[in-house]
Order: C-alpha cells, then structure tokens, then sequence
C-alpha cells in the first residue's frame, strides 16, 4: 500500500506525515499526476489524496479526480475539501473514493486508508477473477493524420488533438513524418535541437532522448531540419520508431505529407485509425475518394475516419453528397474559422490551449474525451456508432 498525496502545502504534509511517524507506510507528495504511473506499477494498492485549495480551476478537480479514477483501478482518490468549495455529489459522480472535509486528523485519516484498502482489495479481486489484474493500459493508440491534397489542415488538427489529449493527462507522442517540410515544431513554437534524422544516425537508441518535452503529456519527434536528410530515414525506421513508443504513450499521433510514399504506408499498416482530413469541393473529395479505393486494395480502409475541415455553408457541397461520393460516412466535421486558428498557428500556441472556449477547440477536446475515455478494445467496436457524439453535423 502507497499513500501518495498531491497538491498539498508543505504544512499539510508534515501534519499528514506524522500521523505515520514510525509506521512502514510509504508516503510520496506529488507536484506532478506524471510521477503516477511509476509509482504505482508494482504497488498492488494505492490511496491519492488531492486537496482542493490549490486548484485555482475548479472544474480541474473533477478532471483529475475522474482521469485517477478509470485510469487505475487500484488506486483510491479521497479529496480533501475545504468546507462548501466542492460539490461533493459531482466529485462522487468522478468515480472518487471519499471525500474529507475540516481539518484533518490522524484518526480520519487512518480510517479512510483502511476502508479505502478494503474497497480496492474486493474490486481488484473481483476483477482479477475476469480479467487479471491489468490495471495499467500499456498500449498506445495510433493515430495516422493524412490527405491527399496539402494545405487542408492535417497539421493543424494534429497539434490540436495531441493538445486536448494531453489536456487529460494522457501521454501523447507526436511523430513529424512529414519529412521533408514537417512543421509540426513550429505550430508548437519549439526549436528542437534533435530530430528523427539525429535518431536514425546515431544508432536509433531511446527515442525519447530525441523527442521534444513540449510538456509532461506531450513529447514530439520533429522533423529532419533540411529536407535532403529525410532519404536517410527508411521504412523500417519507422516500424521501429512506433514499436519503440507504443508502450511509452496513451497516444501517438502521426502528422504526414500530403502524398503516399513507403514510409506513410509503413505508418498507415502499423495504425488503428485513419484520420483522412478532406474538403468539401468536389476536386478535393475525388482525390480522397481515389486515396479510399488504394487503402481499400491494401485492406486498410476499415481504418479510415474521414474528417472535414474548414466546413462552412458556403460550399455547396453537403455532408450526404460528400458521402455519396466517398462512400464512407463523415466522422467529424470542423469548422472554418479562420480567427482563432490563424492566431494560434502564428503565436504557435495550440487554439486548445489559447481559445480553449471556442467552439471548435471543445469539438476537438470532445473527440479527444471519446477517444481517451475508452480502452482501445472498445473503440475499436464503437467508433463510428459513438458518431452522434462528435460529429459536428
Ligand atoms: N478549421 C480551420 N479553420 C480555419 N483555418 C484553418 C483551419 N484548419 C486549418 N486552417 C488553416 O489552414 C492552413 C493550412 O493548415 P495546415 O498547415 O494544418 O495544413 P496541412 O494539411 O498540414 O498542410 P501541408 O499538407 O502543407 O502540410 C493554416 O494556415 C491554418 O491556419
Ligand atoms: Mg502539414
């Protein structure tokens, strides 16, 4: 059993950690939800108490609490509530354990933690009898961005939903494979100093030593800085470079160049998902229309979730036409909104991050909430009837 504590104030701490002065219980004070995951893999039980003082967002709480909660199914959440700053039946709803209110004391502490082992030894030995007891998801969803006409936003969606993932404390990483004019950096307004080329030539070690820490959910593996450096990079570094981050990551999410080469197609077979981001114009659509029939002859096309971007009722071309023509249903639908994306991508600040209200930035916080909130099993099975939910129609 761990106790871990998070957002705490030192007072707080030393008033907690003496309740356990020479007791064995292992206590670790968290300032980042990152430290998590490693601190529970070989723990079998795990209580996190979270205070609500320090979250200046409100709303924050609940998102943590909830994102604990289905992520690890051994780990009790108890909040720490000062009088009336919580509403205590909406953190219930989050999936937490207890909530404690006024001031703590040793008695209600140490009562909590006994109850709190009891409840996650009767669920995980509930669950272990149908499932083991794998409780920490090591698998990486992969995501490949791609078009077949440049230009119709693939960079800019894939910066944004690496963002609202990483929003929810899941660990994206994004692979710049656009390899010749990648500027996936540059939407992040980072300078790496390593890329994918440095990777390849210095004997393709740790990929993470090459990768951009964009924050602590959210690495990048940029691009080659000249485009000439790309013909070092073959196809089967690329196989190896997602096998390698596939455990590491909730997410990695591929950015591609608007053609088909190998190295895309090695991208493509090793995704669950296809993100094929279209237009609606007809020269547009037909090209995407051609690009389905090639992943159909590469019995790819199951994957395919086509995305149209920049929609708006000037067109002329509506959602059925478009379907009509591609023969696969619009999975999402983004709209044209042409003030807040050209703002984000000149100050290089993710429009998540920069407009997190606008309507277009929660349309792509709740893709990344469907995704991110259902094993990977799951989605597979309940993509496109979960559809109502995310497409803009
Ligand atoms: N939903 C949107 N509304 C308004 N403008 C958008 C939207 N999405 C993208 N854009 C704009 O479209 C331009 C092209 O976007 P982006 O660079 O993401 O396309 P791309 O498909 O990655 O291009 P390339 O194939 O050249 O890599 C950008 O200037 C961006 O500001
Ligand atoms: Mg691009």
């Amino acid at each position: 059993m761990i106790l871990l504590g998070y957002s705490f104030e030192t007072k707080k701490q030393m008033e907690v950690d003496a309740f356990f002065k020479g007791l064995e219980t292992e206590i670790h004070w968290l300032n980042s939800l990152n430290q998590i995951q490693d601190l529970m893999l070989d723990k079998d039980i795990g209580v996190i108490f979270i205070t609500s003082s320090n979250f200046e967002d409100k709303e924050g709480i609940y998102e943590v609490s909830r994102h604990l909660s289905q992520s690890f199914l051994n780990l009790a959440v108890v909040l720490i509530a000062d009088e009336n700053s919580l509403d205590i039946r909406k953190a219930m709803r989050t999936g937490v354990f207890d909530v404690l209110t006024g001031k703590l004391n040793e008695y209600q502490v140490k009562e909590t933690l006994k109850e709190a082992e009891k409840h996650i030894t009767f669920q995980t030995q509930t669950l272990s009898k149908s499932e083991g007891k794998n409780t920490v998801e090591k698998k990486a969803r992969i995501i490949t961005v791609c078009s077949t006409k440049g230009g119709v936003g693939k960079t800019t969606f894939t910066v944004n939903f690496a963002a609202a993932f990483a929003k929810q404390f899941k660990k994206v990483a994004v692979i710049d494979l656009d390899l010749q004019f990648g500027d996936i950096s540059m939407f992040f307004n980072c300078n790496p100093k390593k890329t994918i080329y440095e990777w390849v030539k210095e004997g393709r070690n740790d990929p993470k030593a090459y990768m951009h820490s964009y924050n602590d959910y959210l690495d990048i593996m940029p691009a080659p800085i000249r485009p000439e450096f790309s013909e070092a990079i073959l196809d089967e570094h690329i196989s190896h470079l997602i096998e390698r981050l596939e455990p590491m990551y909730d997410l990695v999410l591929i950015d591609t160049a608007p053609y088909m080469e190998d190295k895309i197609l090695t991208a493509l077979e090793k995704s669950d998902d296809i993100f094929l981001i279209t237009f609606l114009d007809l020269p547009t659509l037909k090209n995407s229309k051609i690009f389905i029939e090639t992943l159909n002859s590469l019995s790819l096309d199951t994957k395919v979730k086509v995305i149209i971007n920049r929609d708006s009722n000037k067109k002329g071309i509506n959602s059925s036409i478009a379907e009509g023509v591609l023969g696969l249903p619009i999975f999402l639908k983004i709209p044209d909104v042409e003030k807040v994306v050209a703002v984000s991508v000149n100050e290089g600040t993710p429009y998540v991050y920069s407009s997190p209200r606008a309507r277009i930035s929660k349309l792509i916080y709740s893709l990344a909430l469907d995704i991110a909130g259902r094993p990977k099993s799951q989605q597979k099975k309940s993509f496109f009837s979960k559809k109502g939910s995310v497409v803009g129609r």
